[in-house]
């Protein structure tokens, strides 16, 4: 007889169903696991064996044979120790068989027989929920668990012997809460930041717009400090959002005892970083920075240090909001819609555009020129406001500290998004911000006045404006009109708008 647990492989955030047989027969003594398993699955035989014998159960000396099916769904983790083990439980008499029908199951086992957790739980409860099962996850994973949805039933045992127990009826397990993370500690506020006025304007326009940003200046302008303060004015995640997120960061296996958090992610990678770490790849197809950055900031500090052929990587999921990822036998998306804040200085000594300074080696301006041809004219063409962030003056640091702090900037933000949502919502699903808006609904939502339609006519001739660029103006002017609480684009939020961009001009022409 062949006994059946209805488990799943990920995907990139789907799980698929898989169904795990198991089958005791007379013969020699053997336990094989076949159905393409990778090496975690395989090694998955020694951690149920001794865990069923932790738990007062004998493997009968038989052949055991598990496969999982179906066979070309390459099978990765460790999560299929439980549903194994469970199989192997029904098929001997240790448990009802028919206990398990219309369950999901997925976990580690530890040789001792209990339950440890494993990474993915939140998209397999939310496919247990599609299938109209149950679900069978580690007590730690419990309450990520219950994010799926408040009908889903979820056995959320510590140990073999307590989910045998259950089902016996001696020991019944209660349903996990979800949980949420408490806020850990104040973020940094803008508040710290001295002088800096128009860069601050800057970082407010790119929170409400959801745009691209980049900041060029001398060191110690205080760019990181900008940046890092960018999550304490961006609204929190809306419901939404919040499962989206917390689906990569479970099958990352970065939801810290299974509560989510609704703060924004903010990923800040180092520039050593390997295309595996930034797009994702690597041994399981793990999701990388810039998926962990979706709904949220990836922040590259010293842009021009990050491998070229690295920073091209990100041209796709700029674009498409989306990772593919491509594996010998299988594919593999990954969402990624993030906000790209990036930092640089102005050359390699840093001080290039100081009035005064001489560079030793060579010219400024060859200089300068070196080390922004590190960054690929389609990178650059995607980034929505570049600024010049100037070196603080001895005058700004000894004000005193500034009157207006994250509180209030993250107020107007907050306004300004809301129009956005509310914009959007009607017009085009899955938008809701003026940066991920397409340009053919651009013309139409962010149509300026007869004033600024002149303005940016000529602006686009004399700065030869690509479409591209010209769209990029046009999305900056409608955020700005948000700010301003306005429904009509007029040629002052043009004239600011182009502002931003006249600095990207000039610089890829140096
Ligand atoms: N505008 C500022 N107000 C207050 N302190 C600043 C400011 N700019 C820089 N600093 C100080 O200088 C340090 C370096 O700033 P940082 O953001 O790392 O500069 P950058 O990234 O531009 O090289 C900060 O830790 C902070 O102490
Ligand atoms: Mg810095």
């Amino acid at each position: 007889m062949v006994t059946r647990v209805s488990t799943v492989a990920f995907e990139g955030i789907e799980a698929r169903a898989v169904d795990v047989q198991v089958q005791i027969s007379p013969g020699t003594v053997a336990f094989t696991i076949v159905g393409l398993p990778d090496k975690a699955v395989a090694e998955s035989r020694e951690r149920v064996r001794s865990a069923l014998i932790a738990s007062g159960l004998a493997l009968p000396a038989k052949r055991i044979t598990v496969n999982l099916a179906p066979a070309d769904l390459p099978k990765e983790g460790s999560h299929y120790d439980l549903p194994i083990a469970l199989g192997v439980m029904a098929a001997i008499g240790a448990m009802p068989s028919d206990a398990l029908s219309g369950f999901t199951v997925l976990g580690e086992l530890a040789l001792d027989g209990s339950i440890t957790s494993v990474a993915g739980v939140l998209p397999a409860a939310m496919a247990a929920v599609e299938r109209q099962h149950g679900l069978i996850c580690p007590e730690a994973c419990g309450s990520e668990a219950a994010w799926a949805s408040s009908e889903l039933d979820i056995l959320a045992p510590r140990s073999l012997i307590q989910l045998a127990n259950h089902f016996k009826g001696t020991q019944v397990m209660s349903r996990p809460e979800p949980a949420i993370m408490p806020a850990s500690g104040a973020l940094p506020d803008l508040r710290d930041i001295k002088g800096q006025e128009s860069a601050k304007r800057t970082l407010e326009i790119a929170a409400a717009g959801g745009h691209n940003l980049l900041m060029n200046g001398p060191p110690g302008a205080g760019k990181s400090m900008l940046a890092q303060r960018l999550p304490s004015i961006l609204p929190p995640l809306s419901p939404r959002e919040l499962l989206e997120v917390s689906m990569i960061q479970s099958v990352a296996g970065l939801l810290a005892d299974g509560a989510l958090s609704n703060r924004r992610p903010f990923r800040a990678p180092h520039h050593s970083a390997s295309m595996a770490a930034l797009v994702g790849g690597g041994l399981n197809a793990r999701p990388g920075e810039a998926s962990l950055a979706h709904h949220g900031v990836l922040f590259l500090d010293e842009l021009p240090e990050f491998q070229p052929q690295v920073l091209d990587s990100l041209r796709q999921p700029l674009e498409t909001g989306e990772i593919l990822i491509a594996r010998a036998n299988h594919r593999v998306t990954y969402p990624s819609r993030f906000q790209l804040v990036a930092a640089m200085n102005p050359c390699r000594c840093g001080q290039a555009t100081e009035p005064g300074y001489v560079c030793r080696r060579q010219p400024n301006e060859r200089c300068i020129a070196q080390y922004q041809a590190r960054l690929s004219g389609p990178l650059l063409d995607r980034i929505d406001l570049a600024i010049e962030v100037p070196a603080v003056t001895a005058a700004d640091l000894i004000l005193p500290p500034p009157e207006e702090g994250s509180a209030q900037v993250a107020a107007r933000v907050a306004v300004a998004r809301k129009r956005q949502e509310a914009r959007y919502a009607s017009l085009q699903k899955g938008i809701t911000t003026n940066a991920a808006c397409p340009p053919a609904l651009l013309e139409e939502v962010a149509q300026p006045d007869s004033d600024g339609l002149s303005l940016i006519r000529d602006a686009a001739n004399a700065m030869r404006l690509s479409a591209r660029g010209f769209h990029r103006v046009l999305k900056v002017a409608r955020t700005l009109a948000d700010l301003d609480g306005e429904d009509q684009v007029r040629r002052i939020h043009v004239a600011e708008a182009l502002s931003y961009r006249a600095h990207a001009d000039r610089r890829s022409a140096a």
